[in-house]
């Protein structure tokens, strides 16, 4: 019988451009333990190491004429054992069109939600509580669950008033871990004051082979509070597309089993110990299963990632 690692590889191995007949990740003697795994920190609890984000393309799919086919995006996802799914209020229709499909397709409690709350916009806004609050409702409504799995406050947006509604709901058990993002190298500064000053489950910061800024300070602070890492862009959106267009992948990338750019590109993230899971975006079942085989067969070490980055840096154009 075919297991889906075997599934995954046939599907790199031929390029193929079609979407795998969806599978159980649980109840049929597979599990997503199959994918490579990271515990959460603060609760030992394991999540596959690559999920699914939905900005970008897949919030443009949201709201657009390719809205459908991102309920395949989520049945393949679910099928193939992912489980994060990252989202927020201002990724367009992103959560609203996410919480529905799940809901139809009946896996809802097979994904592990991950939202945002913001009201305060970007660094030095403030958030009228009782706005948070709405916007959080409006999220358990969209996802249709009664426990959201992580919440995080968006952009580090009045962390003092958004966080402490999250540590409320935690207590609470209406949400399972909170935790912070951003993706703005002016806010680091900030992000590292709030990682040592709160108690934290989870951050969401960018990180990428040409995107090396966290590995300073975030990135060892997160290991040493014992915080969890998502990782937000780890293709840089389009710019690590252009930087590797008309290139093929290295043969050695096979040393660690990559096999696409994109798997290249996620090897190198949720290579580093600190990161709990990469959150790629797509509209698209094939670039899902692609992204998703990052998570199946061996991570690079530390030399080889050094590797990567400078074959990174040094192709031409
Ligand atoms: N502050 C925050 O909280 C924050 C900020 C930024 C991002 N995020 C989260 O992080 C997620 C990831 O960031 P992102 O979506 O901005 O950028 P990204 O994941 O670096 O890049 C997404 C782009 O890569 C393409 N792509 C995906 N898989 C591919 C594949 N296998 N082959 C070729 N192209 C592929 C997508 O297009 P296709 O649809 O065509 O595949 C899309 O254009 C977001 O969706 C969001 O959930 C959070």
């Amino acid at each position: 019988m075919w297991t889906r690692r075997d599934c995954l590889k046939l599907t790199l191995a031929a390029g193929a451009a079609m979407a795998l007949p969806p599978r159980r990740a649980r109840g049929e003697g597979e599990s997503a333990e199959e994918l490579v795994t990271r515990p959460i920190p603060s609760s030992g609890e394991r999540l596959p190491v690559v999920g699914l984000g939905s900005s970008a393309s897949f919030a443009r799919a949201a709201r657009g004429d390719e809205r459908e086919q991102l309920r395949e995006v989520l049945r393949a996802f679910v099928g193939h054992g992912g489980r994060v799914f990252d989202t927020a209020p201002s990724y367009d229709d992103s959560e609203e069109v996410a919480g529905r499909f799940a809901a139809e397709l009946g896996i809802t409690g097979r994904i592990f939600w991950a939202t945002k709350v913001n009201v305060a916009g970007r660094g030095g806004g403030t958030a009228d509580p009782a706005a948070a609050r709405a916007q959080l409702e409006t999220s358990f409504a969209r996802l249709r669950t009664k426990v959201i799995d992580l919440v995080q406050v968006h952009n580090l947006g009045d962390v003092p008033t958004q966080h402490g509604i999250l540590k409320e709901l935690k207590a609470a058990g209406r949400i399972r871990y909170h935790g912070v993002t951003t993706t703005f190298p002016g806010q680091y500064g900030e992000l590292v004051r709030v990682m040592r000053a709160e108690p934290l489950d989870f951050i969401g910061v960018d990180y990428a082979v040409d995107n090396l800024a966290v590995e300073r300070t975030i990135l060892p602070l997160a290991e040493e509070r014992k915080i969890a890492v998502l990782v937000y862009l780890p293709f840089g959106r389009t710019r690590l597309w252009e930087r590797v267009r008309g290139h093929e992948v290295p043969a050695w990338a096979a040393e660690f089993d990559a096999h696409s750019w994109a798997q290249f590109f996620l090897k190198f993230v949720v290579g580093h110990p600190a990161v709990t899971a990469a959150t790629p975006a797509t509209r698209s079942v094939e670039h899902l299963v692609d992204n998703l085989g990052a998570a199946v067969g061996r991570l690079p070490d530390a030399a080889m990632r050094r590797r990567m980055v400078e074959h990174v840096a040094a192709l031409p154009g």
